[in-house]
């Protein structure tokens, strides 16, 4: 197992943390644009529909009972489940409407159902929902299936259920067992209930269980946080996911609840990192990327171990599926070498579907830059590793002459920093470069580039 050790220093941390972005896609979703319509979509459905390849299926349900005021996820906020009740009918129509243009293109190897929180619906629905995906298409037997679970508000019944509709994946958002952090973020989850339903999920054999850490989060300590990754620590969780907080308030304005005054300064924010970090390495989890963590035996670590780890709009996955079908609103899709994004208001999804159209808002077709750039970054991000004569012969250029900026900017980097290696077959990336491999790969972001002058749409990388 290639275990990337804690071999990072702090001031390397420091001076690569700028604004950038995570890379589930390239291009980023910035550059989505209304160009991309209805029947653009259309036309890539179609397309898509030739294929034999199997697909990913991503559903958003956004329904949530009260907001974090941390959050960033496109949630809606009710506690009048007849909005849900009538979400969900237009979700299955969606997914009709989706059976329909994908013709026998069926087999689904990945399958989530993200948020939001999937688990504010009721058993029944969340029975109905699943039973229409299984309608429309193939599930197949080994598909990774995966579900966001909030337990402020999952019961056993639900997991019972989830788990006997096939479910293998549970996600479960924690972010900070401390009080006081809870109170500021206006979250508050015991321990003991995280627990048992951490227990549960156990004992009823999901393969792979995650729990989400934020750290940077308002009047998070060394000490307070500390104690939360041990206690996460102690349960075991296959996977941790320890996201940076990303503070974006000109975007998301429940954050403005956050009072500046009461978030971590960059100096403790990266102290809390690199301090949990340590935690998890010592506990034998494997480092994958800068924000995940994962069990030797878990199939991520062994993904990254072997060079078979992918990504998409979900993170990085196991399973590669070159067409990511995305229903719900705000879902993002990847079909046919185009992204698609569905509209975010309920009352424009509504509107759409009983016009019979599919409630796209915007998208992107990759040119050939784009599906270069595309192929460089997740080599990066995923194998570690750039490998020229591959590229070369994928996209029939010089591989040196193509790129004769982005090399240099390489090469420019201080020796000392020693994030990558470079010789006359690629680009190798080095364990310490591992952790910032969002800056690497944002030298090859063409768009990235070009907007570099402009607003600060990202969060910073750390
Ligand atoms: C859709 S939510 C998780 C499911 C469920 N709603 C819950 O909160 O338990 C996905 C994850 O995104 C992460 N997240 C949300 N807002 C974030 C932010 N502003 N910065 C970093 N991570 C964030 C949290 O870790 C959260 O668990
Ligand atoms: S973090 Fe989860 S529960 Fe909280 S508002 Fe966001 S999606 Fe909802």
């Amino acid at each position: 197992m290639t275990a990337p050790a804690p071999v990072i220093g702090i001031d390397l941390l420091r001076r690569y943390d700028r604004p950038g972005p995570r890379y589930t896609s390239y291009p980023t979703a910035v550059q989505f644009h209304d160009g991309f319509d209805e029947p653009s979509y259309r036309a890539h459905l179609a397309a898509a529909s030739l294929s034999r390849e199997p697909l990913s299926l991503y559903l958003h349900l956004p329904f949530c009972e009260q907001r974090c005021s941390f959050c960033g996820c496109m949630v809606i906020i009710t506690r009048k489940r007849e909005v849900a009740a009538t979400y969900l009918r237009y979700l299955l129509r969606e997914i009709a409407m989706l059976r329909e243009a994908l013709g026998s293109r069926r087999r689904i190897v990945q399958y989530h159902w993200g948020g939001g929180t999937p688990t504010y619906l009721a058993p029944a629905q969340m029975a109905t929902l699943h039973e229409a995906v299984i309608a429309a298409f193939d599930l197949d037997p080994d598909a990774e299936a995966g579900v966001e679970v909030d337990p402020r508000v999952t019961t056993a019944e639900q997991l019972d259920l989830l788990r006997g509709m096939g479910f293998n994946r549970l996600s479960l958002g924690v972010q900070d067992f401390a009080p006081d952090v809870q109170q500021a973020v206006n979250r508050v989850q015991s321990v003991a209930s995280t627990r048992a339903l951490f227990d549960h999920a156990r004992a009823l054999g999901f393969q792979s269980i995650n729990i989400d850490l934020i750290y940077g989060l308002p009047r998070q300590t060394p000490s307070s946080f500390a104690a939360t990754v041990d206690t996460v620590v102690a349960m075991r969780p296959d996977r941790i996911a320890l996201y940076s907080y990303a503070h974006v308030p000109w975007i998301r304005g429940n954050q403005k609840a956050i009072p500046p005054a009461d978030l971590p300064s960059p100096e403790l924010k990266l102290e809390l990192f690199v301090d949990a970090m340590h935690r998890f390495l010592d506990a034998g989890y494997v480092q994958i990327g800068m924000d995940h963590f994962a069990l030797p035996t878990d199939t991520l670590a062994q993904a990254a171990a072997t060079g078979l780890l992918h990504r998409n709009f979900m993170g990085y996955t196991t399973r590669p599926a070159p067409d990511l079908i995305g229903a719900g609103v705000s879902a993002i899709g990847e079909v046919a070498g185009a992204f698609a994004q569905n509209v975010k208001k309920l009352s424009t999804y509504y509107a759409a579907i009983d016009a019979g159209r599919f409630p796209i808002e915007r998208g992107y077709v990759l040119d050939a830059d784009d599906r270069l750039r595309r192929d460089v970054i997740a080599g990066l991000m995923c194998r570690f590793r750039v490998d020229r004569a591959d590229i070369e012969r994928r996209h029939g250029i010089d591989f040196e002459t193509y790129f004769r900026e982005e090399i240099a900017e390489l090469d420019g980097m201080p020796a000392a920093d020693g994030l990558v290696t470079r010789d006359a077959d690629g680009i190798t990336v080095t364990p310490a470069g591992r952790l910032l491999v969002r800056n690497l790969a944002m030298i090859f972001d063409r768009h990235l580039r070009e907007r570099r002058q402009s607003d600060p749409v990202f969060s910073r990388t750390i």
